[in-house]
């Protein structure tokens, strides 16, 4: 059984007083493995963001189901979703998302806090993933006194902290100068290489080439996938863009 599974995935937004309507997942369907590290391509606008919402169920699609590690998320009761996706899921955003009110060491303890458990427990968790995050030495500052790959950092370690079943990024890099976005890219190595399992989207061909596996979206349905195999990034980032020309030439694999 693999771990997450999307089957059939479909979203149609609605405006208000029935005016036009926008499909923006039209039928997805794919599967992610444990310890896969997965990345979703496609333009602006095909719905990246969409699915990733709704697999973390943030959202609800109008059509289909998602299946975490033998869960339907649609079976989920609305009023235990925020409790099924703090035990389930770590979410990594553009924009960090981070609390300014609170210090990196807070905000990354925010799962924790809500989900009832012990300081010590708490302290004992981050001490394991600070260290290789790099934000050791900069637990007690506040997100506007860092920089933005600072900020990214504690953020993935906010996702990290409750050793979630998957890892759900949504343009990590996307906010990030070329440095910053490197080392956040070595950083998701990294933690994938720990066994982590992570799904990203990204319109970042550098980005996807740190994948073992890209998924391209367009039109709202998946489009071709590659698999990385024994590929350098290099060889990786030559076969995203060639795909990525395809698809803007509208052509067939
Ligand atoms: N809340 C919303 N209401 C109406 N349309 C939306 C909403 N969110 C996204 N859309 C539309 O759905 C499509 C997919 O958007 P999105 O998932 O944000 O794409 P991406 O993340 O790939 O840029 C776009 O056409 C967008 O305008
Ligand atoms: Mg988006």
């Amino acid at each position: 059984m693999s771990l997450l599974e999307a089957r059939n995935i479909k979203k149609v937004y609605k405006t208000r007083f029935g005016g036009t309507s926008v499909e923006a997942l039209n039928n997805v369907s794919f599967t992610v493995e444990k310890g896969e590290y997965v990345a979703i391509m496609g333009e602006s606008g095909s719905g990246k963001t969409t699915l990733l919402n709704i697999i973390a169920a943030l959202d609800k699609a109008t059509d289909g189901s998602v299946i975490l590690d033998g869960m339907d998320l649609s079976k989920v009761k609305d009023r235990d979703i925020a409790k099924f996706r703090r035990d389930n899921l770590g979410y990594v955003f553009q924009e960090f998302n981070l609390l300014d009110t609170f210090s990196l060491e807070d905000n990354i303890y925010l799962p924790l806090v809500l989900a009832g458990r012990k300081p010590a427990e708490m302290q004992e968790r981050l001490k394991k993933i600070a260290e290789p995050l790099g934000i050791a030495n900069i637990l007690k500052k506040y997100p506007y006194e860092v920089s933005g790959g600072q900020k990214q950092r504690a953020a993935v370690a906010r996702a990290l902290i409750t050793d979630p079943k998957v890892i759900l990024a949504d343009e990590p890099t996307g906010a990030l100068d070329s440095k910053s976005s490197d080392e956040l890219l070595a950083l998701f190595k990294q933690v994938n290489q720990m066994g982590q399992t992570i799904l990203m989207v990204t319109h970042s061909t550098k980005a996807a080439s740190n994948a073992s596996r890209v998924l391209f979206i367009k039109d709202g349905a998946i489009f071709h996938q590659i698999y990385k195999a024994d590929a350098s990034d290099r060889q990786m980032y030559q076969k995203i863009s060639d795909t990525l020309t395809l698809l803007a030439q509208g052509g067939d694999k």
